[in-house]
């Protein structure tokens, strides 16, 4: 196989949900699918435990069985296919944030009962900044859950994207017949089956036969046809580029638990989905294509065994082919590095691998010269832009409790920095430490890794901000005057951007209407543009 087919061949892209409406599931099913394994449960025993969400060690530890996890690679109908493992659990949500950057598509999940939820809708607005390509599940179809076409309605509105359903429910809960496969002109009954991977599929060419109604009933077969005529009058015919463009989501109907509409999703998915895509740097578009080697570390996970100090840093291969043992620039610190022992993730085993190609998550052992956003090339001086930060939700000032030890203090704080657990801003006077978490969860574990792996104390202060926003302007007078009216509640990030740290929404809103020049960010992916 060449270059050109090897890049052609990769799907690479991330399953993302509000915890509990199905992600580990339909993995789990897809896996099944692609042979990745062979039981299901594999993948299940672990996941992040729910009741797990106050005890950090214990998810500190889950989340070290679930590094093979982190990327799952298996073969379907002429695909190779990675599934990147996002964690479901609200306190990891910028983990999840710059997993997305290494994807180039997305299946979202969306129970059936609960519709859209707070999580889901913070994470299309990641993928809207990016267009990445949306193809949306819903699960759960064996319960009873909200009627097609409120959902379809409220996916569009609170989601703000197109929809196109591809499949059709037929009834819900109890009365779950099965769907209507309407891209391929099918009909796929359901049976409650939590092993077997096959379904019962007839070819309907015409849904006005009779023969539906012998198959479904006559009364639910009337409801399909009705239906299915709405969708075709609501919804425009379903359009490649536009799903490409990040416009318009494909919707399929199932219930990942009894491997219903599961292989529907996956072969359809093979079909449309993007292969590998460029990315951007502050120098120019970089295509998969290219045969120079290029990629971004989005990714740091530290080991917390004190015996087993590595880290690995998760690379995506953005252009040409990366090689086991040969020199890369480390463009940040304009260093050479060659990796004897780059590992690949084949569902549940780790293995050295030799090459790999664009679309492509290798993991790279490391002893601390990565952080969250390096670039690695075969010499070209360029960074991969558009690793974004979020706002964090809560705020809380470092304060050293052992002045002996306050540059083992800087020491872990900066390195924790890097691997993206908390984010960093420094207020004056006094370069006071103000860090910023999107859970509470984060600063147990900072506290925890500070004494345990660099012998520091600290204590947190709460502070009571609820928003961090960069902010830029044109209007240098007016930023002047910013500053002097608001010093105290400015902060600079780890880059050295200027951050306002808001204390309400009110203040904030009052600070955009007094400075109208002055724009105020709540993510910082704007510096895609500079
Ligand atoms: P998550 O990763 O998005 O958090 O969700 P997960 O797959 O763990 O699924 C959450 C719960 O929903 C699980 O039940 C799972 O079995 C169930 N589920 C998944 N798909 C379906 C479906 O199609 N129909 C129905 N009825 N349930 C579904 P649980 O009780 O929390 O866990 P378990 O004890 O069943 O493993």
């Amino acid at each position: 196989m060449n270059f050109n087919e090897s890049i052609e061949k990769r799907r690479t892209f991330g399953i993302i949900s509000h915890p509990d409406a199905g992600k580990t599931t339909l993995t789990e099913k897809l896996l099944l699918f692609g042979g990745a394994i062979q039981s299901a449960g594999a993948v299940k025993n672990n996941k992040i435990k729910k009741t797990a969400t106050s005890d950090f060690m214990e998810i500190e530890k889950q989340r070290g069985i679930s590094v093979a996890t982190s990327v799952m690679a298996f073969g379907y109908k002429n695909k190779q296919i990675n599934i990147l493992d996002t964690p479901g659990h609200k306190d990891f949500a910028e983990d999840t944030f710059r997993t997305l950057t290494a994807v180039d598509s997305v299946i979202l999940v969306i129970d059936v009962a609960s519709g859209v939820e707070s999580q889901t809708e913070k994470l299309m607005e990641v993928c809207r900044m990016r267009k990445t390509p949306v193809i949306i599940f819903i699960n759960k179809m064996d319960r009873d859950g909200k009627e097609s076409f409120d959902l379809l309605d409220e996916l569009e509105h609170s989601l703000t994207i197109k929809v196109r359903p591809l499949t059709w429910p037929i009834g819900m809960g109890d009365r779950f017949q099965g769907v209507y496969n309407i891209y391929q002109k099918g009909l796929n009954l359901f049976s409650a089956n939590k092993t077997k991977i096959a379904e019962d599929v007839y070819a309907v060419e015409d849904i006005n036969d009779k023969e539906l109604d012998e198959i479904i009933g006559e009364e639910p077969a009337e409801e399909l046809r009705e239906e299915l005529e709405m969708v075709e009058g609501v919804y425009d015919a379903f359009d490649r580029e536009a799903y490409l463009a990040g416009e318009v989501a494909p919707v399929f109907f199932g219930s990942a638990v009894n491997n219903f509409g599961v292989k529907e999703l996956l072969d359809t998915f093979c079909e449309i989905s993007p292969s590998p895509r460029g990315r951007i740097t502050d120098l120019r578009p970089i295509d998969p294509y290219e045969s120079k080697f290029s990629g971004f570390v989005f990714k740091i996970h530290a080991n917390l065994d004190p015996k087993h100090r590595d880290r690995i840093a998760f690379l995506r291969v953005v252009s040409g082919t990366f090689e086991r043992n040969k020199f890369y620039q480390h463009i940040r610190l304009n260093k050479k590095m060659k990796f004897p022992n780059p590992t690949s993730f084949m569902a549940q085993d780790k293995s050295v691998i030799e090459q790999a190609y664009p679309g492509d998550v290798i993991g790279l052992y490391d002893t601390g010269n990565f952080k969250i956003g390096d670039t690695l090339t075969e010499g070209e001086k360029m960074m991969f832009k558009g690793i974004p930060s979020f706002s964090p939700e809560i705020f809380q000032e470092l304060e050293n409790l052992d002045p002996m030890k306050s540059k083992q203090l800087d020491k872990g704080v900066r390195q924790l920095i890097d691997e993206g657990v908390a984010q960093l801003f420094i207020q004056q006077p006094g370069n006071r430490k103000i860090v910023g978490t999107v859970g509470q969860l984060q600063f147990e574990v900072i506290n925890y890794r500070l004494i345990n792996e660099y012998g520091a104390k600290c204590r947190f202060v709460p502070r009571n901000y609820f928003k961090a926003c960069w902010i830029t302007t044109d209007n240098e007078a007016q930023l002047e005057t910013f500053k002097k009216a608001k010093h105290n509640l400015l902060a600079t990030d780890k880059d050295d951007n200027l951050v306002f740290l808001a204390e309400t929404t009110f203040l904030l809103t009052m600070a955009e209407q007094d400075y109208p020049d002055i724009t105020f960010h709540k993510t910082s992916e704007f510096m895609l543009d500079k």
